[in-house]
């Protein structure tokens, strides 16, 4: 029997060794580093002689696009120095090769001639330095992602084809919303009808990133828009991120799709505090008349973030008294879960204050601490995000799960409850909620805008002495008051 026994536990050690190689972490994306030349980024590069165009050449004879794209996000997406202080931590952190699939999205034509070397903007081109740049989005000529074990758009999953080359030599070609009417493009390009720019298929290779390793959804903005309401009735994301304001309220609240003349190049979404750094930079280079251009765009995203959502408060009563107030958060009018994209990182916290008839404070939750950070009780609605061990981790490369997600999906809602001890005799109870926004936490912001590059001199560039305490936006504001019982 004992010498059963012993054999028994041999022959679980066997199978469980054997088991252990066998079940080694799945490969969940099998690469085709052929097919995939730029690998972690998805990008092709469909190579002719034909180079590609800065924004400045553009503008030549688009000067309203030209006008509405500058000081944009995607203008800035390259020389960001929150992009270029995390990229630097994270080649830093990984290695040279990760930095293909972040300059993939952020500066796709840098990226794909071999331009950009490292972290940093010296000695680069106008092209690298354009980021989303005009040529990067009218040279798409196709998707990769069909070709994923996905199926799905991610990680830059786009073709780019700025021109061709024919007998006569090579010509540039320019892929648009319209079916070309003569001498389009005035000999300088040649002009394509192109319904990929008419579908959030050209915005998802880009708003959608995965690990570069590992293929966990870091940032899932498209396909928050592709399981919720707004992509069910063809409200896409340019419907309301190219447009003037009051169109993306009309399109969000109606459902109602903008029309052709309606078209914009804004790209304005949440990030006020890359506008509060560009507008400081052109102030710095003496260029008063577009830091008033970038002033307009930050008070647009504020806006923007302002008019997403809204705020609904309700009394619990247990045994006659007052036990709990319920907040319902809801997302009125982003097309994606609110806050998107980067939701670990950026931060929309709920700030409560609930009063008795004298004013006495009978219960506070929520609020900045004198370093920056947000106390312990307060209900941030984002996410948080999780490494390989088990713990807590903010950097893309360390994410690999999200420990929490309490991100709002479009035309939905998330309720709050907070406890409350009601004293006899508190008479009329008056309660103030805010829901409160910024991009991210006080330290995170100071540890990545601490590590630009040194071709990056934040005082010369943008004004910035020291690291400023982060803007809060106050998004919504309610005051309700109620009966302390019932
Ligand atoms: C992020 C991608 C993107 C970038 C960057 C971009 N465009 Fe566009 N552009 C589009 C899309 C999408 C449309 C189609 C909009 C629609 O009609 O639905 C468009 C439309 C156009 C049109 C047709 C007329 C109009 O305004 O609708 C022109 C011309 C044009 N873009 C030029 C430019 C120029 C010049 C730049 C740079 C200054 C630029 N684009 C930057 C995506 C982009
Ligand atoms: C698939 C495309 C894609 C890839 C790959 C990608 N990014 Fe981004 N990145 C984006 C988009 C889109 C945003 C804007 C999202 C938002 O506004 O929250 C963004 C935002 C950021 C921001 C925040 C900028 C700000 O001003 O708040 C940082 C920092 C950043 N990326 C760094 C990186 C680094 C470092 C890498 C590589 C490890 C990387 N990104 C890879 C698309 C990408
Ligand atoms: C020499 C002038 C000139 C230059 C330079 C130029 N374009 Fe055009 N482009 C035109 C004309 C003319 C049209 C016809 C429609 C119009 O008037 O807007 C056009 C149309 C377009 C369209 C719409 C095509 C369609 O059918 O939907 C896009 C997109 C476009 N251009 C992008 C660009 C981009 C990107 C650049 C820079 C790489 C650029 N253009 C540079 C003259 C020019
Ligand atoms: C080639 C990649 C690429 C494509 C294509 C692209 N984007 Fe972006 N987009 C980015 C990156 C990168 C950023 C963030 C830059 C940063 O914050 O440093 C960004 C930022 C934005 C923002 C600003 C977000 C904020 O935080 O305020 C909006 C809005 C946006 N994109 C909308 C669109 C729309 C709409 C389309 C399709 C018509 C599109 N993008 C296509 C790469 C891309
Ligand atoms: C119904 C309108 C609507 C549609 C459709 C929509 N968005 Fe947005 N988007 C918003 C609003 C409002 C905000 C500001 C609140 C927020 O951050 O979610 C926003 C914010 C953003 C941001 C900024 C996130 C950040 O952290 O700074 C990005 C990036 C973005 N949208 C990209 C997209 C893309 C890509 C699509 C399509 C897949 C899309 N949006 C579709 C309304 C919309």
């Amino acid at each position: 029997m004992r010498y059963a026994g012993r054999v028994f536990w041999i022959l679980i050690v066997v199978v469980l060794s054997v088991g252990g190689t066998s079940f080694a972490r799945s490969k969940v994306f099998d690469v085709n580093y052929e097919f995939y030349p730029y690998y972690p980024s998805l990008l092709k590069w469909n190579k002719s002689t034909a180079q590609f165009t800065p924004p400045e050449v553009c503008a030549g004879c688009h000067s309203k696009q030209y006008a509405e794209w500058t000081g944009s996000v995607h203008s800035l997406a390259f020389q960001d120095p929150v992009y270029q202080g995390e990229l630097n931590r994270a080649v830093k952190a990984v290695g040279k090769e990760i930095s293909r699939q972040c300059e993939g999205c952020h500066s796709a034509a840098g990226m794909v001639t071999g331009e950009i070397k490292k972290p940093g903007i010296s000695g680069l081109s106008p092209i690298a330095l354009a980021g989303v740049s005009c040529d990067v989005c009218h040279s798409v000529s196709g998707t990769t992602h069909w070709q994923t074990p996905s199926h799905e758009p991610e990680n830059g999953s786009l073709i780019l084809t700025p021109g061709v080359d024919t007998a006569r030599g090579q010509k540039l070609v320019k892929r648009g919303p319209f079916k070309p009417k003569d001498n389009c493009g005035s000999g300088f390009h040649d002009c394509v009808e192109s319904p990929l720019h008419l579908r959030a298929d050209l915005c998802a290779g880009c708003h959608q990133v995965y690990h570069y390793e590992d293929h966990f959804p870091l940032e899932a903005t498209y396909l928050e828009w592709k399981h919720g309401a707004y992509a069910q009735r063809e409200i896409l994301c340019q419907d309301c991120h190219m447009v003037d304001f009051s169109t993306f309220l009309r399109a969000a609240d109606e459902f109602r799709k903008p029309e052709g003349k309606e078209y914009r190049h804004f790209f304005n979404g949440a990030n006020y505090l890359i506008y509060f750094l560009a507008s400081g930079a052109a102030k710095k280079a003496g260029d008063d008349k577009k830091a008033g251009v970038i002033k307009e765009k930050f008070e647009m995203a504020v806006k923007r973030l302002q008019s997403a959502a809204d705020l609904e408060i309700f009394p619990v009563y247990r045994d006659s008294r007052l036990a709990e107030v319920k907040v319902r958060v809801k997302n009125i009018r982003a097309g994606h879960n609110l806050p998107t994209s980067l939701t670990n990182v950026r931060q929309m916290w709920l700030e409560i204050t609930v009063k008795d008839s004298k004013g006495n404070v009978l219960m506070t939750s929520g609020g900045v601490d004198a370093k920056g950070h947000l106390t312990e009780d307060t209900r941030n609605l984002n996410s948080e995000g999780m490494g390989k061990d088990f713990h807590f981790a903010v950097d893309p490369w360390l994410v690999t799960s999200f420990s929490r997600h309490d991100t709002i999906p479009p035309r939905g809602y998330r309720d709050v409850f907070y406890g409350v001890n009601v004293p006899q005799g508190a008479g009329k109870i008056s309660l103030e909620a805010k829901l409160r926004y910024r991009q991210a936490d006080q330290g995170v912001a100071e540890a990545v805008l601490g590590a630009v590059p040194e071709d990056i001199n934040l005082n010369e560039i943008y004004g910035l002495t020291k690291i400023p305490a982060l803007p809060v936006v106050d998004m919504v504001t309610k005051q309700v008051s109620f009966d302390s019982t019932k």
